[in-house]
């Protein structure tokens, strides 16, 4: 795989909400190549975060910056043109917000964007597998969806170990993203289990000098070479 395979995904909920294009402005200017940007709907999860002419407005400041939509809401399907229409580039919906998984990777597919699938903490990582070689991305929470700011659960690298090494095995092409409680420390930890995508809010925003800590992520792509 190629060196940039390993990619840091600032997490937006954790931006200032009161200049949300500056943030995904001053992002790209740091060297940003993906934005994360959670979309909630207060059922799937006990959160309200941002809809499609929200993301339309980060995308008329983001440039060339990839928008990675992680949508944790039921019935993710009646979202998905509507997102893709507003700029995204990839979709993730959650297996547990739906009875149609299939149908909704092959829709998300012929709507030209990227496909991944999640799964909660609670969830157990064998109902995924025989999606692994349909999706481009597999998402592993490592912390209960909702919020940003909360303790990474370092359990879930278990289910990061085995997809990967279940993907290395059958020679599946897949990303493999940690998304929750994301630092230096547990970006390393992650990639050393296997993941090759960071999704990063409270310490990507906290941190003070924003092209200092994207050098710091982009740092561990020499921790592993994935097959
Ligand atoms: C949680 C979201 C994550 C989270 C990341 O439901 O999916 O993206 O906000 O934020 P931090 O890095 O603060 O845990
Ligand atoms: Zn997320």
């Amino acid at each position: 795989m190629s060196k940039d395979f390993i990619q840091l995904e600032p997490s937006m909920i954790a931006a200032d909400w009161a200049k949300l294009g500056e943030e995904a402005a001053l992002c790209r200017d740091a060297g940003v190549e993906i934005l994360h940007l959670d979309v909630m709907d207060g059922q799937f999860v006990p959160n309200l975060t941002m809809g499609p002419d929200v993301v339309s407005a980060i995308k008329r400041n983001a440039g060339d910056v990839i928008l990675d939509i992680h949508l944790m809401i039921y019935a993710p399907e009646q979202f998905v043109e509507a997102f893709v229409k507003s700029g995204a580039n990839e979709i993730t919906f959650h297996l547990e917000a739906t009875e149609e998984v299939e149908h909704i990777i092959e829709y998300i597919r012929k709507c030209n964007c990227k496909v991944g699938l999640a799964i909660k903490p609670e969830t157990s990582v064998s109902l995924i597998l025989k999606y692994l070689d349909k999706v481009d991305k597999i998402l592993i929470m490592t912390v209960e969806p909702g919020f940003g700011g909360q303790a990474f659960m370092e359990k879930m690298l278990d289910k990061v170990r085995f997809l990967r090494e279940q993907a290395e095995k059958c020679g599946i092409r897949v990303d493999i993203q940690v998304d929750g409680g994301i630092d230096l420390e547990t970006a390393e930890k992650s990639i050393l289990a296997g993941a090759n995508r960071l999704v990063c809010g409270t310490y990507f925003f906290k941190y003070p000098d924003r092209k200092e800590v994207v050098n710091k992520f982009n740092e561990l792509r020499k921790l592993r070479e994935f097959k």
